[in-house]
């Protein structure tokens, strides 16, 4: 089985994957943890802009990208983020709009995740839009795909360029918030034992099945995804489902504490990488 072989060369690689899995979350800093994994990254895969990045695995594979890009040219979500504008548009029943919580502006992207002081907790974008939406009398929108992956690609659009910038606050609750997320990326779960990091970052490049796993660095710009997959747009928090799920570990609540930690830490990590969503996937 290929990720049994995978497993023996992701254990021979000593990396700065391995350096950042064998200590405690709270060894290092956030912005050590950072310097460590863009160097890992640089490192790995010479010649790839930072920006490159944000296109997953495309940033990796001439063959694939090619495709992709025509695939791109005619963009299957399309469809969708005008749904999603509509849905930005069109008043909830009391006659407010999403403009009432975003101050009108749907290039949002930049603004999250963020780490709210007096809740303590991390706050995402779909997590806002449905708190929106219940200040206002409707019903919370499903996390992992429908209309609420439509008005985050429309979202998405309309903060294209915009730079992942979230901090880390000094405040030990946030930075246990993060070291959580952190945690969860190298714990190794499921009956395959594979961490997050074991795929995306020691085995970074390398094929599973059909698959050719993409670098981490990145994960967190280009959301919402139109995967042929699913024939259809899904959240990110479908893509942690997914992925827990094949290494058969119980997956997570989308959105809910776990989850919401472990984006707050990849988001520091891609710090610097522009926002691309929408964008379509295998
Ligand atoms: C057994 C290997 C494996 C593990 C473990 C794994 N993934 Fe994945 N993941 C994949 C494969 C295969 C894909 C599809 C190809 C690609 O883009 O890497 C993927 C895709 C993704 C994508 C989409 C990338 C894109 O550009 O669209 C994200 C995000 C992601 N994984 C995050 C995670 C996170 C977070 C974890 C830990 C909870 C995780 N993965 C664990 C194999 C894995």
């Amino acid at each position: 089985m290929k990720l049994n072989k995978l497993a023996i060369a992701a254990a021979c690689l000593l990396s700065a994957a391995t350096v950042m899995a064998d200590k405690k979350a709270t060894d290092t800093t956030p912005a050590e943890d950072l310097k460590l994994y863009r160097d890992y990254f640089q490192k790995r895969f010479p010649g790839v802009s930072m920006n490159e990045f944000g296109n997953g695995v495309y940033a990796i594979d001439k063959v694939s990208r090619d495709s992709w890009v025509a695939i791109e040219d005619f963009p299957p979500y399309e469809p969708m983020m005008e749904a999603g504008e509509t849905m930005w548009n069109t008043p909830f029943a009391n006659g407010k709009t999403y403009g009432s919580c975003f101050g009108d502006d749907p290039a949002q992207r930049k603004n999250y995740p963020y780490w709210d002081s007096k809740r303590k907790m991390v706050i995402t974008l779909p997590l806002a839009i449905n708190e929106c939406r219940e200040a206002n009398g409707e019903k919370p929108l499903k996390y992992k795909k429908g209309a609420i992956a439509d008005l985050l690609a429309y979202m998405a659009y309309e903060s294209r360029g915009q730079q992942i910038t979230v901090e880390i606050p000094d405040d030990p609750d946030a930075l246990a918030a993060y070291n959580e997320g952190k945690s969860f990326y190298f714990a190794r779960r499921g009956q395959l034992n594979f961490s997050c990091a074991g795929c995306h970052m020691e085995s970074s490049g390398m094929h599973v099945r059909t698959d050719i796993l993409s670098p981490e660095l990145g994960h967190t710009s280009n959301w919402p995804v139109y995967r042929s997959k699913w024939g259809e747009l899904g959240t990110l928090h479908r893509r942690f489902t997914g992925c827990n799920k094949q290494v058969r570990a119980k997956p997570f609540k989308a959105q809910g504490r776990e989850y919401r930690n472990l984006e707050f830490f990849l988001s520091h990590m891609n710090n610097g990488i522009e926002f691309n969503g929408p964008s379509a996937r295998k």
